[in-house]
């Protein structure tokens, strides 16, 4: 395709001008990702940056060209011909280099709607290299000059694409490696570099001193731990160390420095109570980085196994008037001047007398209104029109636990299935689990070897396990049963040694069942209704003392599962709402549901970070999800 040309918006920065001053022979730029404004800068007085508009839009990721097909930048050396730019195109995913103070070096050039991909690894990433490897290499340019821009077309040689370690298999091609330092070790002819660039744990990149150049022998001596690197080599089998290949490296450069006093991760293996008080740097950790990418390929496989099961992926509001749970643990939302109480509308009566309380009626939303705590309901009104339906979202809860189980805001998947009932939820739950936990363990595998190594050494058994056998299906009064009997072996052994008809059941009651009397996954279903939610199924057939309720109890967990079918009959759910005290007009179209063409359904929640909690073998949940918030912590 012929290229035509213009030059893109570039600024340049410190790690730039000190190259160039001292070398003499490029200027380095980088794309900005929202300024509209031209920046250039003349470097060591003689070399030159031209500059046009082409801008980063971070929501669609594409470079927009201001007017021509393709986008470039361009340098001029100051005594050599070459012609180098360097682009950045900083996003969460990719990057041709890191934020601010980095760079990088080379040329691109790249047709009008660059996406993502074609910005990060095809064009830039692969000529920026150029300037790496050839510093003193030349390549042909033409050059316009207009008063305010450039226009250049620069053929530079191919240099190495960027491979992700996760990816990374020898071969005799000269690739990139890009990353953060974990640890350097220099002798007297080789370096070693352990370089982590999030895709998987580390790789090590090996230095043989003799063979690289000077530049990269001045990188070396100031490289610490942290430092972002640009490294360059081949992918060869280890020589014996702990990853299976290993980047023998011919060049690098410190993309961006870090002053080992001030940076709070050490090489060291610190504690995860210590990593939360820096929840922005903890991801450049082992443990936190395979967290979190094994909570990533969770949440796509949830998504994928309710799309290939034809379920719509419906979005519930994070705003709520309703009480799902009706347990009134919701955090209010309001514009009302609350820091000035005085001010604050009352309440009144029908009379105009001043009653105690705030008149929410002249509050944002005209009514109180919350964060939610469940989707269901919403996601309820899209089952009994669509059938098979789920949200996965944030929720919300102002319960004050201090728990390693409980956050304040955390994320539920929860299908609702019309025409279904309690089974059908067990079976869809059960399948769903499985289906997802094998993903993992089919692709997680480095990750959850190392969560195997260093958190939970029967991890990946009890994976299998969960994958392999059929769940237990346990009615609730079986459950007490059971419990009552063993409590009563040596009942100091339990903190809450109470168990009977109606009582909730705690954690130490919920894991003893899951990974001591059964090992397995355990269903508990048919729970007390005074102990469940309103919208929950009476059992008929039961004295009218049990809901049709299920929670799914696991090991190490304990409850990752609550569900029900839903009371599909008006009367008996109004009836319900009423002893429970609960406002009927607040949720006449919950109601409707009833009113209008009334379906048995059915569905359930699962609590995403006590997932990732599980599938980790780690122990807090507050290492499940990337900031965590609890009572009194609401840091970064
Ligand atoms: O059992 P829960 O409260 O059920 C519901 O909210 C239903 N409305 C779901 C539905 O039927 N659509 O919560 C469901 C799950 C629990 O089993 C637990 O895994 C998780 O959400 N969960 C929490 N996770 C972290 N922190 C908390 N504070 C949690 N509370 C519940």
């Amino acid at each position: 395709m012929p290229t035509k040309t213009t030059t893109t918006r570039v600024r340049t920065n410190y790690w730039s001008m000190k190259k160039m001053a001292s070398r003499g022979a490029f200027l380095v730029a980088m794309a900005s990702s929202s300024s509209s404004a031209y920046s250039g800068a003349r470097v060591s007085g003689r070399s030159a940056l031209s500059l046009a508009t082409a801008s980063y839009c971070p929501t669609t990721s594409s470079i927009r060209s201001s007017s021509s097909s393709s986008v470039s930048a361009v340098f001029r050396g100051r005594s050599s011909s070459i012609s180098m730019a360097f682009a950045n195109i900083h996003n969460g995913r990719s990057m041709l280099a890191s934020s601010s103070g980095s760079v990088s070096v080379g040329s691109f050039t790249t047709s009008t709607s660059m996406d993502r991909s074609s910005v990060s690894s095809s064009s830039s990433s692969t000529r920026m290299q150029t300037a790496l490897l050839s510093s003193t290499s030349s390549s042909t340019e033409e050059t316009t000059s207009s008063s305010s821009s450039t226009t250049t077309t620069t053929s530079s040689t191919p240099s190495p694409r960027r491979v992700k370690t996760a990816s990374a298999q020898a071969s005799d091609e000269l690739v990139s490696i890009k990353g953060w330092v974990r640890t350097v070790r220099r002798q007297k002819t080789v370096a070693f570099v352990e370089v982590n660039d999030g895709s998987s744990l580390e790789i090590q990149c090996v230095l043989p001193l003799e063979g690289v150049d000077d530049a990269t022998m001045e990188e070396i001596n100031e490289l610490t731990t942290g430092c972002s690197v640009h490294a360059i080599g081949k992918i060869i089998e280890s020589q014996g160390g702990k990853q299976s290949v290993e980047l023998s490296a011919t060049s690098l450069r410190i993309i961006g420095s870090c002053p080992g006093e001030t940076y709070p991760l050490a090489k060291k293996r610190h504690s995860l109570e210590y990593l939360r008080t820096i929840a922005h740097l903890r991801p450049r950790t082992n443990t936190i980085s395979a967290v979190a990418r094994v909570r990533s390929t969770l949440a796509g496989s949830i998504h994928a196994f309710f799309q290939k099961e034809g379920f719509n992926y419906v979005q519930t509001p994070l705003i709520t008037a309703s009480d799902c749970e009706g347990a009134g643990e919701m955090f209010r939302v309001t514009t009302l001047e609350i820091d000035d109480v005085e001010k604050l509308p009352r309440a009144k009566d029908e009379e105009g007398n001043m009653q105690a309380g705030v008149d929410y009626g002249s509050d944002f939303f005209g009514k109180a209104a919350f964060l939610t705590v469940s989707g269901q309901l919403g996601g309820e009104t899209h089952a009994c029109a669509l059938g098979d339906v789920y949200t996965f979202g944030p929720t919300f809860r102002a319960e004050n636990s201090q728990t390693a189980r409980h956050l304040a805001e955390f994320w539920m998947v929860e299908p609702e299935m019309a025409f279904a009932d309690l089974t059908s939820a067990m079976d869809n739950a059960e399948s769903m689990l499985k289906f997802v936990v094998s993903t993992a363990l089919e692709k997680c595998d480095e990750d959850l070897t190392f969560f195997g190594n260093f958190f939970d050494k029967g991890l990946k058994d009890r994976l299998h396990k969960l994958v392999n056998v059929p769940f237990v299906r346990l009615p609730y009064r079986d459950a007490i049963k059971y419990l009552q009997e063993e409590i009563a072996k040596d009942p100091s052994k339990w903190q809450f040694p109470e168990v009977e008809f109606g009582t909730d059941l705690a954690t130490e009651h919920e894991r003893w069942l899951a990974e001591t009397k059964f090992e397995s996954a355990v269903f508990v279903y048919n729970y007390p209704k005074k102990i469940k939610a309103f919208y929950m199924r009476d059992n008929d057939d039961d004295g009218g003392e049990t809901v049709n309720a299920m929670d799914l109890l696991v090991p190490g967990v304990g409850e990752l599962v609550g569900g029900s079918q839903r009371e599909e009959r008006l009367d008996v759910l109004v009836e319900k709402m009423k002893e429970l005290d609960l406002n009927i007009d607040d949720y006449w179209w919950y109601l409707d549901l009833r009113r209008f063409g009334s379906v048995p359904h059915a569905g359930y929640g699962l609590g995403f970070e006590r997932l990732v909690t599980y599938v980790c073998g780690i122990e807090n949940i507050r290492d499940a999800i990337a900031f965590p918030r609890y009572p009194g912590n609401a840091e970064f």
